[in-house]
């Protein structure tokens, strides 16, 4: 009985220290970001090798509300999602994460800061005539692994008829499509749209949406962080200085 309360005392204690509070954070001056910057216009390494993007501009916009630095860890997606988070390694994530159920019963998430939706990436003008939902069957579907993108493949294009070929790193996918190695790339809507942009003619848009999904900055659970993050967030968007990062880094259709 006295042991067994023990043991639940040291886990409760245990949980409740891997999870940065506000308190925290404050007394430590700085808030720890932990963020997979390969995934432009989001994040990402600029020329001059820092990371910056939405994501960045709005958890600085956090840290400065808290009134504490912000340091940026990068950190892969596979790690990031949800191992770097839960772990304490870093006080929160930003990396274009989709809101998920199953997500959600691990982390912590933030109200919804930007709706994107999962599509799908070809060569330049479509040579292979792939669409969605017309014709998957027999084709080979890139998706990047331990992301939405993977998981909605798995769920249905597979049933369709579709081989799924999961990357790590989501250029490789890109050099596959380009290549003709494989039909369609499945990505999230605005990084496909910046490349489009950067790249002009190599990629195309290709069929309807897989999936509509909501992007949330990812807290450990049972941390106050998350409500602080949804009041900066709001403050944000009533004060303008949301609408005029939007402007500033996504590409309007
Ligand atoms: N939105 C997708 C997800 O949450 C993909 C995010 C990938 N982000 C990145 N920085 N590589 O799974």
């Amino acid at each position: 009985m006295k042991r067994s309360l023990m043991v639940l005392t040291a886990l409760v204690c245990s949980s409740v220290s891997l999870a940065a509070t506000v308190a925290e954070v404050k007394k430590k001056g700085v808030l720890v970001l932990g963020t997979d910057p390969t995934f432009a216009p989001f994040e990402f390494k600029g020329p001059d090798g820092t990371v910056q993007g939405f994501d960045i501009d709005i958890a600085r916009a956090v840290a400065k509300d808290l009134g504490v630095r912000l340091e940026i860890r990068a950190v892969g997606f596979g790690a990031l999602m949800p191992q770097a988070v839960t772990s304490g390694r870093v006080d929160m994530a930003m990396s274009g994460i989709t809101i998920t159920a199953e997500r959600a019963k691990v982390v912590a998430f933030s109200a919804p800061y930007y709706r994107s939706a999962q599509v799908f990436i070809v060569r330049g003008g479509n040579p292979g005539k792939f669409a969605w939902p017309a014709d998957v069957k027999g084709k080979v579907v890139g998706v990047q692994a331990n992301t939405t993108g993977q998981f909605v493949a798995d769920e249905v294009l597979k049933p369709k008829g579709a081989t799924l070929k999961a990357y790590d790193d989501f250029a490789a996918g890109l050099a596959d499509v380009r290549a003709g190695r494989i039909a369609a790339l499945v990505g999230d809507a605005p990084t496909v749209a910046d490349l489009k942009k950067r790249l002009p003619g190599q990629f195309a848009q290709a069929g309807a949406d897989l999936a509509a999904e909501d992007y949330g900055m990812v807290f450990a659970r049972g941390s106050d962080l998350a409500a602080a993050a949804n009041r900066t967030l709001a403050r944000m968007k009533a004060d303008g200085s949301y609408q005029a990062l939007l402007n500033k880094w996504i590409v309007q259709k």
